[in-house]
């Protein structure tokens, strides 16, 4: 069991599409948070050909949960290795009850509390609007939007100059079923946490210029958004 002051985990989650790596990515520039995003891992050992991306990879791109069996490992492994400075984020974890249960015994075991619970609130059209004009860096994972939030260059990362391309779950048949799962296995995850005490629900279909500042006034204490 480890000792002394708790460090700070935050979990923030939402429908597909929601902003919740947007929002994340920003506030692990602003803060200095250790990030944990379990879509990105996953990504990155489909790229690699892991043994690990080799079993996820079907289950991502027809849009399906990846099991719990796999998860629940790699994310507490992440949270026992990092060193989660001020606090760690996590973006697309827990994703059913039991992950959620299983992230407090975890963050428990490494002497983390699970203090918020940023809830992006977003509705269905917003969602497909934004995951078909979705592009995102392979290099270094910046995520662009050909309208929303679009790259200097067309197709050319801001920040390393990297090709952009469009992640392979998101045609149309895969964001349906990815709604369909969220709708099925993840949307009581919203309930554990407000029963908790540490939910906290931000509108997620307004421009980033609007919620971003919210989401940081409710990390810096200001709740009540
Ligand atoms: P994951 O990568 O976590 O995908 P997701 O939850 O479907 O979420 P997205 O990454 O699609 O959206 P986002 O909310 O991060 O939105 P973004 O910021 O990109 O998971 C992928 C797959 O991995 C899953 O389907 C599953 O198979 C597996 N997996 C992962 N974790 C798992 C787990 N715990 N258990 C089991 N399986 C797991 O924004 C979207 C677009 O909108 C972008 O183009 C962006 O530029 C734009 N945008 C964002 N915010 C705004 C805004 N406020 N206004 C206008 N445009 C905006």
């Amino acid at each position: 069991m480890a000792q002394g002051p708790k460090k700070r985990g935050i979990v923030i989650f939402g429908p597909p599409g929601a902003g919740k790596g947007t929002q994340a990515r920003r506030l692990v520039e602003d803060f200095g948070f250790e990030y944990i995003a379990t879509g990105d891992i996953l990504r990155e050992a489909v790229a690699k050909r892991t043994p690990l991306g080799i079993k996820a990879s079907e289950h991502m791109n027809r849009g399906e949960l990846v099991t719990d069996e796999v998860m629940i490992p790699i994310v507490e492994e992440r949270l026992k290795a990092g060193d989660g400075g001020s606090g760690f984020i996590l973006d697309g974890f827990p994703r059913t009850v039991r992950q959620a249960t299983m992230l407090e015994e975890a963050a428990r075991r490494n002497g983390i509390e699970i203090d918020l619970a940023i809830y992006l609130k977003t509705s269905k059209d917003v969602i497909v609007q934004r995951l078909s004009g979705r592009r995102i860096c392979p290099k270094c994972g910046t995520i662009f939007h050909i309208v929303n939030i679009p790259p200097k260059v067309a197709g050319v990362c801001n920040k390393c100059g990297g090709s952009l391309i469009q992640r392979e779950d998101d045609r149309e048949e895969a964001i349906l079923t990815r709604l369909a799962e969220y709708a099925r296995q993840t949307a009581e995850v919203i309930d554990f946490y407000r029963n908790k005490g540490v939910l906290v629900e931000v509108n997620g279909d307004v421009p980033v210029e609007v919620s971003y500042p919210s989401i940081v006034k409710t990390i810096e204490g200001g709740r009540g958004l």
